[in-house]
């Protein structure tokens, strides 16, 4: 009884042939001296028919359970008319048994595999491997399987080489916190895992690799998100004698590339390209979804003497006013608009102004200290139409901004103003060099410290102007999430000197944090740049979910546990000596 045929291959081509097929009992009916089941394996659902005649196999049948394991010989017919499925591949065929085998039994399901009713996650994370089992499931699997098969395709066919980096490495200064690992031959030392192989690829470059990429494990212990995990992979690329274009055209190529083969959708290329500064602006997100309109404007202007004090008493402080225009919207009760202002409390903000637009213009508690003018002026500006609700915000500028994008996704959300269907591609570029750390009252880049200020702001670059310099920094966005990000590089030893020490790295620590990047660096180190792409949000994306956790096989759940394995444990005693590491106090008794 050897397999010939997945079960949701068969087809009517093969009605008249005996075949076999092996898989797990999706369900089982008995439909008076008839057997049925629906037989699963990767590829789908075959339907089995056990006659009473054939004795011997319709006794195991009776026996046949949910999740058995079994090898079925039978033939292939077409099913009688009106019992055609039309919602199943397989649904105009069945599999008339003549020999069947139990290859296993199955214990007691926590959860059936056959509905799909919500489970705790933490259920379906321990018992992983039957939640992998639902033909969902699978079918996410094999699209992120053939997204990395189209993606090696492509980049090979460009040329590019596949290079592994190491996983035992040392701390990179990239923002997040290090997983460290404590070595047993050196005690007191430790290896980080990489949160990504950012200095390896920039070293491969001065080895002369040219263009390198990499599917490959990230690690960051970070707080857990839908969209973020301890570790999660990057499709990694980097590049040498290149500029920002040529980075973003192999990008453009290789997505247009993956959505058409894999699901036969066009993309349009170029993509569009937004300036960080208009992101900031009109989203209030760098990481705008541009699915729907509902631009943020600036009225800071216009209004800085209005005599509602809120307004210009913020711009007197150095704030800014910023509104939105939710279409529609003039409906929501004040209790719903209250709800809003909350909302916006959570980032800041100190309360949520608005405006009713209705055939005689505007109405609201704060409309009577706005001039005719000012409220013209906003109106046009907001292109609102009667039956709108016009909504501002003042406050410092990162609270506005903040509070604003949130509002505006919100918005774009709950009023159904999102294309579900759409792929909005979109780059990101001009990104600041640094942004002030208030905290450590020092620079901080924004990207990563290897990253290239633009031209223009090269020769002037100082600790007084550094907030103003671009980078040659871009991040490719889809549908509002940050698919990916990269840089030109610095590839000059002097410059890259210049940058450590705005950002207040001394010589010596940075010595000793990469040098072995910096001396890489004086050795003939060719101009290069690179991006990486997150592999996990690109498939859930492509599939439609909102959570990475969809197509990843074993990920951790948002407490960063393993309840699969129950990993994070303690160690042995012995464990712990031979590394020469001690437990001071347990977490729990903190
Ligand atoms: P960056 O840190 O922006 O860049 O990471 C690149 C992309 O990786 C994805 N990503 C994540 N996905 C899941 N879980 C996480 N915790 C997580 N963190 C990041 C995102 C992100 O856009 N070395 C640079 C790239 C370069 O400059 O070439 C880097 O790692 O989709
Ligand atoms: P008040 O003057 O406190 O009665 O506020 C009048 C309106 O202005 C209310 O709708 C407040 O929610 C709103 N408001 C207060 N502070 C701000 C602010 N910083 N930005 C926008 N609206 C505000």
């Amino acid at each position: 009884m050897k397999r010939n045929s997945y079960c949701g291959y068969v087809r009517e081509d093969n009605i008249g042939k005996d075949i076999v097929v092996c898989g797990w009992v999706h369900s089982r009916r008995d439909h008076g001296g008839v057997i049925f089941i629906d037989l699963r394996d990767r590829e789908g659902l075959l339907q089995i028919v056990f006659q009473p005649e054939n004795k011997e196999v319709f006794k195991i049948a009776e026996g046949l359970r949910s999740e058995y394991v079994v090898s079925v010989k039978g033939l292939v017919r077409k099913r009688p008319e009106g019992t055609l499925n039309c919602n199943m591949r397989t649904g105009s065929i069945e599999l008339v048994v003549s020999e069947v085998e139990i290859l296993n039994t199955c214990s007691e399901l926590p959860f059936e595999i056959s509905d799909y009713r919500e489970i705790s996650e933490e259920l379906r994370l321990k018992y992983r491997y039957l939640d992998l089992r639902r033909p969902n499931f699978q079918k996410n699997f094999i699209i992120r399987h053939k997204v990395a098969n189209e993606i090696r395709n492509f980049l090979n066919d460009e040329s590019f080489l596949e290079v592994e980096t190491p996983f035992l490495t040392k701390s990179t200064p990239e923002g997040a916190r290090d997983f460290l690992v404590p070595s047993r031959l050196h005690h007191g030392s430790f290896f980080a895992l990489p949160q990504s192989p950012q200095l390896f690829k920039q070293i491969l470059m001065v080895s002369g690799f040219d263009k390198y990429y990499q599917i490959t494990r990230c690690f960051r212990d970070e707080d857990l998100r839908a969209d973020r995990q301890l570790e999660f992979t990057q499709i990694d690329i980097e590049m040498s004698f290149v500029e920002e274009d040529d980075v973003m055209g192999v990008i453009e190529r290789m997505l247009s590339r993956v959505f058409k083969n894999v699901l036969n959708i066009e993309i349009k290329m170029p993509f569009k390209r937004i300036s960080h500064a208009e992101a900031m602006l009109c989203y209030g997100s760098d990481k705008p979804d541009t699915r729907f309109e509902m631009k943020i404007k600036d009225f800071s202007t216009e209004l800085k003497e209005c005599g509602f004090s809120v307004f210009s008493s913020v711009i007197s402080n150095g704030g800014v006013i910023r509104g939105l225009c939710i279409p529609k919207g003039a409906f929501f009760s004040r209790s719903e608009i209250d709800r809003f202002a909350n909302f916006v409390g959570e980032y800041g903000a100190k309360g949520l102004a608005w405006m009713k637009i209705t055939e005689f213009g505007a109405e609201s508690n704060i409309v009577k200290y706005f001039k005719n003018e000012e409220i013209k002026i906003i109106i046009s500006k907001l292109e609102a139409k009667s039956g709108d609700l016009i909504v501002f915000l003042a406050d410092e500028e990162k609270i506005v901004v903040q509070g604003l994008g949130a509002l505006r996704l919100k918005m774009g959300k709950e009023l159904g103003l999102i294309e579900k269907s759409k792929f909005n591609f979109l780059w990101v570029v001009d990104f600041p060099l640094m942004e002030w750390d208030k905290e450590e009252q020092r620079w901080q880049a924004l990207h990563h410290p290897f990253t290239s200020p633009q031209q223009q702001d090269l020769a002037s670059l100082n600790n007084e102007n550094a907030g103003i310099a671009k980078a040659k920094a871009y991040d490719v966005v889809l549908n509002g999430i940050e698919l990916g990000g990269g840089s030109i590089r610095i590839h000059r030893s002097d410059v890259q000197k210049r940058i450590f020490n705005i950002l207040n790295i001394s010589d010596e620590s940075a010595k000793e944090k990469f040098g072995f990047l910096l001396d890489a660096l004086t050795y003939g180190a060719p101009p290069h740049g690179g991006l990486a792409l997150g592999f996990d949000r690109m498939c859930a994306l492509m599939i439609g979910k909102d959570s990475i956790r969809e197509v990843i096989a074993f990920p951790k759940t948002q407490k960063a546990l393993d309840p699969l394995s129950n990993a994070p444990v303690p160690v042995s005693e012995k464990q712990l000596k031979e590394l020469g590491v001690q437990i001071v106090v347990k977490q729990t008794e903190l």
